[in-house]
């Protein structure tokens, strides 16, 4: 039974409760939601990014071409460059079986090309069949400048291939290829499908750039010529600007990642979709298994400075410094930032607060409004998620970024588990959640667990499912909840559960109450189970009731523990009157060898769990 009060007056719920959450990790940027077709264009692959890259991994040569990192390179920031033989070629392969190119579309190819004494440039789009589409030819003399053509594809084909052959010897950089049908038409542009997909959601937020891969890497420089490495942390101002003049990173995920979708595309696709932008910064302190903090001074100020400067360019006028970038870029109206989040995932909170206080201090001095994220560091269910909840607590931050990925059960039965969260304590953004898996069943424990959310919508403001996007042949994470290759997309049943809420946000909590789980029927010899998964897990006063309220079975485990069995892994026994899961982390059952008299009987199962998070 279910028990609504309509008079009784809950939490109320914000519109950006339920958001998404991008990172770039499983090639969600790059050969994803970023729309160029050409994979390594500007020949910066390397072996620091993966053992099997190459420069010219994803290009094959016809004739003579090697790639080249000398003083005759395109700017600083962009440091290898493609020298083309007289009567050579290359050709792209582009991501997953190539190329995609649909009959009748268009598609624009631009390159900065450099031929001190001129050549001709032979663009071709085809695949083992033939040609996609009529030839281009682009005649380049003198120093670096950038050419362009537009096809329009004769043929649909997901195996296409682009071809550039050069008459006279000729550097190349930055070869593009881009569908001129981007989501809202917008130039660097996103893939129509996939932005589609994630604007049907209605998010009302967009949390970016990711998790691991903000705070992981080298903290030390940005990509200047002077300090060249590869491995950098995240850092907003190496992703803005001409994209030819981005300088492209090792991803910790494993690949290269370009930057062409960057901070300012990241603000454009928030508003287009009309979600709040919510980027996260890193606080010099790695996260993710890597237990490293600087100790710099003078790099922990510039990183602060650069939170600043990011404020700046999300808010400021188009005549202030940061804000002028902006309206260069082609957006001289602010974007609206109000939330920011320091740090992801440290495991080490003292080291990672004392500097987050240093962040958050720098940004409420100039802007008292912005809400300062901060986080609880991996769910471990034990030292560092409490240290660093209590260093929140303690350092009245604003808001604490909460993650965990569990089984199904668990979410099943922890929708319990913000009702005892302090009502005057941090806020909480749930970052990043999941349960194992991208069945039916995890979507429905999902939406069990939503339902805890929303009821203490007082206590968590924001959540966001992760990771959001996933390439199939190129996976690093999964579940995930949206799937594509380089033709097609779908959703899973996460997905449909994340619409549901975010499509359906209610004003407010009508409190309630459910007396009747589960609900079994007909002849079931005898037993009664009771699942968890958690490590210590731990239940008193177990009670079975039929739909009459009779009581067929109770236990408050102050007896004897062989009245119970289990099915899967780990040990159980009786502790202190509780019923205690006392090793294995696993998926578990633990059933009633006793024999009440039930039959068809509605079956009412309550009990209390004592502990774990
Ligand atoms: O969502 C995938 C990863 O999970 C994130 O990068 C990290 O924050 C978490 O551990």
């Amino acid at each position: 039974a279910i028990t609504v009060d309509p008079s009784a007056q809950g939490a109320a719920i914000d519109d950006t409760m339920y958001g998404v959450f991008f990172e770039d990790i499983n090639r969600a940027a790059d050969g994803g939601l970023y729309a160029e077709l050409v994979q390594n264009r500007s020949f910066e692959y390397s072996t620091a990014d993966n053992g099997s890259y190459t420069p010219l991994t994803s290009w094959t040569v016809g004739g003579t071409a090697q790639v080249v990192n000398d003083t005759g390179r395109l700017n600083a920031r962009n440091r290898n460059y493609l020298s083309l033989g007289a009567g050579s070629s290359v050709t792209n392969a582009g991501y997953n079986t190539g190329i995609r190119v649909e009959q009748g579309k268009r598609y624009d190819f631009s390159v900065w090309a450099r031929a001190e004494s001129g050549s001709t440039l032979t663009v071709s789009l085809k695949d083992a069949a033939g040609t996609l589409a009529t030839a281009r030819q682009v005649a380049v003399k003198g120093g670096w400048a950038k050419y362009k053509a537009t096809f329009t594809a004769t043929r649909t084909s997901n195996r296409g291939r682009l071809a550039v052959a050069s008459t006279a010897a000729a550097a190349l950089d930055e070869v593009s290829l881009f569908p001129r049908d981007t989501y809202k038409n917008q130039p660097n542009g996103l893939r129509k499908d996939l932005a589609e997909k994630i604007a049907a959601l209605k998010p009302g937020f967009v949390r970016f750039p990711g998790g691991c891969l903000v705070n992981t890497g080298s903290m030390e420089d940005y990509s200047e010529a002077s300090n060249w490495q590869r491995k950098r942390s995240y850092q907003w101002k190496d992703t803005i600007g001409p994209v030819e003049q981005r300088a492209t990173n090792a991803n910790f995920w494993g690949y290269n990642q370009s930057y062409g979708l960057g901070y300012y595309e990241y603000f454009r696709f928030s508003e287009d979709i009309g979600a709040m932008p919510l980027p996260v910064v890193p606080a010099l302190v790695t996260g993710c298994g890597q237990n490293k903090a600087t100790d710099n001074e003078a790099l922990l100020k510039r990183h602060i400075q650069d939170t600043l400067d990011l404020i700046e360019f999300a808010n400021g006028p188009a005549t202030s410094k940061w804000g002028k970038v902006r309206a260069q870029m082609g957006h001289p109206k602010p974007f609206h930032l109000t939330h920011i989040g320091v740090g992801n995932e440290e495991n080490l909170p003292k080291e990672f607060f004392a500097r987050f206080e240093q962040f958050r201090a720098a940004i409420k001095a100039k802007y008292p409004d912005i809400t300062v994220i901060s986080n609880s560091g991996p769910d471990d269910a034990g030292t560092t998620f409490d240290t660093a909840w209590q260093l929140n607590r303690e350092g009245k931050v604003d808001m604490v970024d909460e993650h965990y990925y569990n089984s199904p059960n668990w979410f099943l039965q922890n929708n319990d588990r913000y009702d005892s969260y302090d009502r005057n304590g941090p806020k909480v953004f749930l970052g990043e959640y999941a349960s194992q898996g991208n069945a039916w069943k995890n979507g429905l424990s999902e939406a069990a667990f939503m339902t805890g959310l929303e009821r203490n919508a007082d206590v968590v403001k924001l959540a966001s499912y992760a990771p959001l996007l996933a390439n199939e042949d190129y996976v690093q994470w999964r579940p995930d909840m949206i799937w594509f290759n380089n033709r097609a997309s779908w959703n899973s049943a996460n997905y449909e559960v994340q619409k549901l809420f975010m499509n359906n946000v209610g004003d407010r909590v009508v409190p309630s109450r459910a007396t009747t789980t589960p609900n079994v029927s007909g002849p079931i010899s005898g037993a009664v189970g009771l699942s968890t998964w958690a490590t210590s897990a731990a239940y008193d006063d177990v009670k079975v009731t039929s739909a009459d309220g009779s009581t067929l079975l109770s236990d408050d485990f102050s007896g004897d523990a062989s009245k119970w069995t289990h099915s899967g892994a780990g040990s159980w026994s009786i502790q202190d009157g509780q019923y205690v899961q006392t090793d294995a982390a696993a998926e578990n059952t633990m059933v009633t060898a006793g024999d009440p008299a039930w039959k068809d009987y509605d079956l009412h199962v309550k009990a209390t769990k004592k502990s774990g998070k």
